[in-house]
């Protein structure tokens, strides 16, 4: 029987994909692994989140098939239920993603990883252990199309701490524990939903309306950005954990050069959706200009506000990255058989319709977290260390 542990089912991926699993394969056994002070509270925050994706009926009906281990990765003790003895697939999501907190960063996204594949370790029928990385430990400097052998490279810059702790999780993994099949998975930019829009999370969605405001896009006008939605995301990760033979063992979850949203076809599609009459013109925000990006924002949104100040230095983290214009190869991913995801132009209608009447801020205060309190990236460049074997 299959066996899945499923880590970070309580936040955005993790949630899609056992969303999905569940629906695609009755016979597979999932046991996710969820922080909470006693069962009850962690199955109740996991039903709040698949409810988001199944709505309350299904959600409630969804979750009787679910196994709950009450646990943390990093505390080990909390990985020692006797039920993963059992486990065949591991698909490991949970991770801190937040651009401020470097040692909590470093403390779930390497350390917390530690203990979980040493635990995988003493899991007598494991085939399989996928691993969530990130497409973004490229750093910060990549080639217009990252391979996924490109990375990790030892000495790229990073433009937050977080890439960094995910390229020494991957390094520690390919170092300390060899011995697992272990299988890196790295999304580009994950947003939205194909058909539920942004009602499962407003996640980085908000900075595509609030660029679409500021009538301003990072790197070249004839560019454009790496980006899939959620529900195809879950859909490759729950095959790539399935499947029974796989030819690689890192893969992109990427739309690639072929299905890159074009910052042209996102101004058609935002027209479309909300029509002011004549084409939309974006311009060009050249790195590091900040002056420009703060007298735009403050003309548009207002700075009157502390949450408008946050929104603002997370704005600069994302066009940090977006100025990176790069794009993520995913043919390993479309030898395996996968379809290739849409652009965020074809599911912009969805995400702008749902959830109804939210505004830029209210969406953004959904990912505040990530945010709060985070230094500016640009002073903040950080050198990737291997981690010691
Ligand atoms: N979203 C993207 O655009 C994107 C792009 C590339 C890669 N990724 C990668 O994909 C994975 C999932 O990302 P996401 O966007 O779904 O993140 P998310 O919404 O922030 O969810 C993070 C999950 O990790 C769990 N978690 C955090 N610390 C934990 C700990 N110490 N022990 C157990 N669980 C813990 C969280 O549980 P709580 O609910 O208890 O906090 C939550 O379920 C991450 O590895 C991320 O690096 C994401």
């Amino acid at each position: 029987m299959t066996t899945v542990l499923l880590t970070g089912a309580t936040g955005f991926i993790g949630g899609a994909a056992l969303a999905y699993g569940l629906s695609r394969d009755p016979d597979i056994r999932w046991i996710c692994l969820v922080r909470g002070n006693g069962m009850a509270q962690a199955r109740t925050r996991l039903l709040e989140n698949l409810v988001r994706f199944l709505g309350a009926e299904a959600a409630r009906e969804a979750i009787l098939r679910v196994e709950i281990v009450v646990g943390d990765i990093t505390v080990p003790a909390s990985l020692e239920d006797r039920r993963l003895d059992a486990v065949t697939h591991i698909l490991h999501l949970a991770a801190d993603t937040s651009f401020r907190a470097q040692e909590h960063c470093h403390l779930v996204n390497v350390e917390g990883t530690r203990a979980l594949a040493a635990r995988a370790g003493r899991m007598p029928h494991l085939q399989r252990f996928l691993y969530g990385g990130t497409a973004m430990i490229c750093g910060g400097n990549p080639p217009p199309l990252v391979r996924e052998s490109d990375a990790p490279a030892e000495a790229a810059q990073h433009l937050v701490p977080y890439t960094r702790t995910k390229v020494a999780a991957e390094t520690m993994l390919r170092h300390e524990f060899a011995d697992l099949p272990v299988v890196m998975v790295r999304p580009s930019i994950v947003t939205g939903h194909r058909t539920l829009g942004c009602i499962p999370s407003s996640s980085i969605f908000w900075m595509f309306r609030a660029g679409d405001r500021l009538r301003l896009v990072a790197g070249e006008l004839a560019g454009g950005i790496d980006v899939v939605p959620v529900d195809w995301t879950a859909e490759v990760l729950v095959g790539l954990l399935t499947k029974p033979a796989l030819a690689y063992d890192v893969y992109h979850l990427s739309a690639g050069e072929a299905k890159r949203t074009t910052w042209d076809s996102l101004a058609a599609a935002f027209e479309r959706c909300d029509p002011q009459g004549s084409p939309r013109r974006y311009g060009r925000f050249d790195d590091g200009d900040w002056k420009t990006l703060r007298s735009r924002f403050q003309a548009v949104f207002g700075l009157d506000q502390p949450i408008k100040v946050a929104m603002l230095r997370a704005m600069r983290a994302y066009y940090q990255f977006s100025t990176l214009g790069v794009a993520f190869d995913n043919r390993r991913l479309t030898d395996e058989g996968f379809a290739l995801p849409p652009t965020l132009s074809d599911y912009l209608p969805v995400c702008l319709s749902a959830p109804a009447n939210l505004s830029i801020l209210d969406q953004f205060a959904d990912d505040l977290g990530m945010f709060d309190g985070a230094p500016m990236v640009q002073e903040n460049l950080v050198q990737a260390k291997p981690v010691a074997a």
